[in-house]
């Protein structure tokens, strides 16, 4: 996994991958900055927890890509997860990973790529907002769709009570989008992502909800 803060979702991914029954097994965490705290959630789980510094490499963005696949090599790694992962990989860096990448990006992407995504999604007034794994793709926060979650928009919501909100879902995605990348299960169709064996949501999700006096009273 590569990490560039806190690493909630590395916590999340560790708690699920601690079941034997998980398909995956987390086998190192890398992060571009030592003061990642999120690398203490690695140290106490076990799991070797490495540091490649970024700014050291400055703009020379292969020779930093070098080192971390120095690292990838040197743990067998067969598949990488990025959370919050704040470095821009290079086309090349992608190329090689490709359908082995993964990224979790907090907005139902297309929406709002990019930073600040919470701001963004309370300036435009969507009425819901979420969560998206994909495989990473050539263009930034672009790439086949592995799974969504979508939470709603409420009245009085900050970027943070949006973020807390969005982030819980986040923590229940991640270990699933992975496990399905890792058992096999997902294939690429036309560019679009298929994931076999997934059950669909029963309900939709409207916000705000109709008043009760607007629904259809000759319903079973
Ligand atoms: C998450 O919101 C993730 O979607 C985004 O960066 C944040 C990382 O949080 N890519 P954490 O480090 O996993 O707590």
């Amino acid at each position: 996994m590569l990490i560039s803060g806190r690493g909630s979702n590395l916590a999340a991914l560790l708690a699920a991958a601690a079941d034997p029954g998980y398909p995956a097994e987390i086998a190192l965490v890398l992060a571009n900055r030592g003061d990642a705290t999120g690398l203490d959630h690695a140290r106490a789980a076990g799991i070797p927890a490495e540091v490649v510094e970024s700014r050291r490499w400055g703009h020379d963005r292969s020779g930093f890509e070098q080192a971390v696949e120095a690292a990838l090599a040197r743990h067998a790694i067969g598949l990488v997860a990025l959370a919050g992962f704040l470095r821009v990989l290079t086309p090349g860096f992608v190329a090689r990973w490709e359908g082995r990448l993964l990224n979790i990006h907090p907005s139902l992407l297309p929406a709002f790529p990019g930073l600040h995504t919470h701001e963004r999604a309370l300036a435009a007034g969507v009425r819901l907002h979420g969560a998206t794994v994909h495989l990473v793709g050539a263009e930034v926060d672009q790439g086949p769709i592995l799974a969504q979650a979508a939470v709603p928009v409420l009245p009085g919501d900050t970027p943070a009570t949006l973020a807390a909100r969005v982030l819980e879902q986040e923590h229940r995605l991640y270990p699933a989008a992975l496990a399905w990348l890792a058992a096999g299960r997902v294939s690429l169709v036309g560019g679009r992502a298929e994931v076999s064996g997934a059950a669909a949501p029963a309900a939709a999700l409207l916000n705000p909800l109709p008043a009760a006096a607007a629904l259809p009273t000759n319903l079973p």
